[in-house]
């Protein structure tokens, strides 16, 4: 049955009753919570962000592969600027919500919070520095954090592979490749943490000590130079200054690092849960390359852009009235499945691309080939070394309390050295659940 639309010209703060991003994302279900939507609203539906003191923080969230990509872009119709979103320019939020400290009044100098000509400025420093580093020694430092993070779980054992594995890998590996020493990497990860509590006192907190770490770090390495994106970035001819420089390492620092654990989370749990997924790649006919596609597609990381748009004008966009000022969220997880481009059929997934999970447009993400070398070396590494077991169901695994990222919050799972030898790792049959 094709659900009945039902399109609506009432403002977004008119809207009650919304549904929370959060309530969603967290959900065992989020696809069910999108198709609801979906019937309910069209391709584009009011949700609520955040709710602080009774009030509710509305934004439209576009569902649609189609929507996604026109949004995504159309820097001049969608801003990236939050001094664009009414609830700035007109003083709504509520003091201490998560939302403010993503979407300031007053934008960060980053390519982040930045249209046109702006935006490409501060973007070049980041696309350059990212292309001069060698990914043969990302890879090979990448292998060397793995391996100590695995000698540090010891022989055999058992407990949360989220905390003992998916998550220093990529925090540590991503400062690694920003520059930063392990001791400093494990400080940025305790702020980090805070960055995705979703309490807008700690949110600022974690920044504040966040940035600076980055703006010390900025002048040691202009002083020492080095291998690493930060030595890069600090002597780049586009910056004006150390600003401009902390504010474009903070986002790999934090969002990036939050987005490949979860990734790499994703992927050993579908590995570790999904037996017909292990059967393929133990089989040979899925790489680990497939496998980390295919998460990308089923259950990306990423479920909403933590970077919301901003309408410039007054326009329509799913049969909706969009009113200038209005927040847009996109929906990745929702628009990668959407059936106008999703068959359901797992072998077209591989090798296809075409999924939103690094975005599209002005503001992609630039980083895609640096976050593939590092999950997939981190997840190569861990069945190359261990044979690991998940305990329990995988039913009833709780999903991380985010409105932006999506993986378990937990793996429990136990571990023991491989006694296989060294061969594509990943083809390890008992790795499923027996
Ligand atoms: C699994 C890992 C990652 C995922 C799923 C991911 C996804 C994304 C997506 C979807 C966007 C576009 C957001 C939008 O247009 O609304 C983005 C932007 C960005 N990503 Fe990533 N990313 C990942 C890893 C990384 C890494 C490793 C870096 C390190 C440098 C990075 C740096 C950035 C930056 C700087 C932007 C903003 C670019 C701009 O606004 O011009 N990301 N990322």
């Amino acid at each position: 049955m094709i659900p009945q639309t039902t399109r609506s010209t009432a403002s977004l703060e008119s809207h009650t009753g919304l549904t929370s991003l959060t309530e969603i994302t967290s959900s065992p279900d989020p696809q069910e919570h999108y198709a609801r939507l979906r019937a309910q609203w069209g391709p584009v539906a009011p949700i609520e962000i955040e709710r602080k003191d009774d009030v509710v923080i509305p934004a439209w969230l576009v569902l649609g592969h189609s929507e996604n990509c026109h949004v995504m872009r159309s820097e001049f119709d969608f801003s990236r600027n939050a001094a664009n979103w009414r609830w700035n320019a007109e003083n709504l939020l509520p003091a201490g919500t998560a939302i403010g400290t993503y979407t300031p009044a007053e934008p960060r100098p980053t390519a982040f919070y930045h249209d046109g000509d702006e935006r490409k400025r501060l973007r070049e420093p980041l696309d350059d520095a990212l292309a001069a580093l060698d990914e043969r020694v990302v890879r090979e430092r990448t292998t060397d954090m793995c391996e100590r993070v695995i000698d540090r779980m010891g022989p055999s054992g058992s407990g949360d592979l989220v905390k003992a594995y998916c998550r220093p890998i990529g925090f540590l590996a991503m400062t690694t490749t920003l520059g930063f020493d392990l001791e400093t990497g494990a400080m940025l990860m305790a702020d980090a943490a805070a960055l995705v509590s979703g309490d807008g006192d700690q949110v600022a907190q974690a920044q504040a000590n966040t940035a600076a770490i980055v703006l010390e770090h900025i002048r040691q390495r202009r002083e020492d130079g080095g291998q690493d994106l930060v030595s890069y970035l600090a002597v780049h001819k586009n910056f004006a200054h150390d600003g401009e420089i902390a504010s474009s390492a903070i986002v790999p620092v934090s969002a990036a690092a939050i987005f490949l654990t979860a990734w790499i989370t994703q992927t050993l749990h579908q590995i570790l849960a999904d037996r017909s997924l292990a059967a393929r790649v133990a089989g040979g006919r899925l790489t680990l390359d497939g496998t980390l596609d295919e998460v990308l597609w089923r259950r990306s990381p990423i479920a909403q852009s933590p970077a919301p748009r901003f309408a410039l004008t007054d326009m329509e966009l799913g049969g909706h009235r969009i009113r200038k000022g209005d927040a847009l969220v996109l929906a990745i997880a929702a628009a990668n499945r959407d059936p106008a481009v999703h068959t359901g059929d797992v072998w077209d997934e591989v090798d296809n691309r075409s999924h939103l999970s690094w975005g599209t447009g002005p503001h992609a993400c630039p980083a895609p080939r640096l976050a593939r070398l590092i999950a997939r070396t981190a997840v190569d590494q861990l069945l190359r070394h261990m044979d690991v077991q998940l305990t329990g169901s995988p039913g009833d695994l709780p999903w991380a309390s985010s409105a932006w990222v999506r993986h378990a919050e937990r793996l429990p799972v136990t571990w023991r050295a491989a006694d296989h030898g060294v061969g594509d790792a990943a083809a390890t049959p008992q790795r499923a659940p027996g």
